[in-house]
């Protein structure tokens, strides 16, 4: 497997931080900081509120925006949601689905996610599409298990021109805000599983050009060795994407591989 037919994407997920008026000044203390790199992409998936402001801001500094949530449905009597077609209008080109944060406090379910990516590939706007395990899982040797059936189910019905722009981001869900890392061998090995998932339902030709990030406590130190694993391909950055000077760090731990 080779690194090269791929894209390298740094996202970071704001999650709910953050305001419209921070934006601008963020991005100028970013854009200081980011190496010009031409190998790898910075997006930053930020509450959809702000996006218009990191849209004006980001171009500048050449940041890819995306949202952190949409709708299943096209458009309709849906209070409080956010179609597809909208984030598309705005300039939108990636959304996270599937976040494990959703997956808990909103019972999403791996068919509302499949559905949402599909929401999502209708409006051209890249799905990174969230996976991981729990403790308990990963302690009772379930960890591919689990993995394999949600990658599998959020790739229902979705083929092989539809899943070329998708970005599968592992995360397992003790490493996420709990300064917990997985070691760059448990990343790597999840990792490599997802693109075996993904081989033997497309094929060795899209495995290899699919972009899969790891996320969970990523930081400006650890950074290097996971994105050094011949199977990660990026990062979904959560707590260290707030801070710029660590967000460009782990932009620069990309220039190493
Ligand atoms: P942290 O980087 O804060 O652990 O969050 C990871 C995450 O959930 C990104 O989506």
């Amino acid at each position: 497997m080779n690194k090269k037919y791929r894209k390298t994407v740094i996202a970071g997920n704001w999650k709910m931080n953050m305001t419209a008026s921070a934006v601008k000044p963020f991005i100028e203390e970013l854009k200081a900081e980011l190496p010009k790199t031409k190998t790898c992409e910075t997006v930053l998936c930020v509450p959809g509120v702000i996006i218009p402001a990191m849209l004006r801001s980001g171009k500048d500094a050449k940041i890819g925006v995306g949202g952190q949530d949409v709708s299943k449905y096209e458009k309709g009597a849906y209070t409080g949601e956010v179609s597809a077609e909208m984030l598309e209008d705005l300039g939108v080109k990636y959304c996270i689905v599937g976040h494990s944060e959703r997956r808990e406090y909103h019972n999403e379910s791996d068919f509302l996610v499949n559905e949402k990516a599909k929401a999502l590939l209708a409006h051209n706007i890249t799905p990174i599409i969230c996976v991981g395990e729990s403790l308990e899982q990963r302690e009772m040797g379930l960890t591919m298990d689990y993995i394999t059936y949600q990658v599998k189910a959020a790739l229902s019905d979705i083929n092989e021109a539809q899943v070329r722009k998708c970005i599968i981001a592992y995360e397992p869900i003790w490493a996420i805000g709990t300064g917990k890392t997985a070691t760059a061998e448990q990343a790597q090995e999840v990792c490599k599983g997802i693109r075996a998932i993904l081989r033997e339902k497309y094929g060795a030709r899209l495995a290899r050009s699919v972009t899969i990030q790891y996320g969970g406590s990523m930081n400006a130190k650890n950074a290097e060795e996971l994105l050094a694993q011949p199977d990660i391909d990026g990062g979904l950055i959560g707590g260290a994407s707030l801070k710029p000077k660590d967000f460009a760090a782990i932009v620069k731990a990309t220039a190493q591989e």
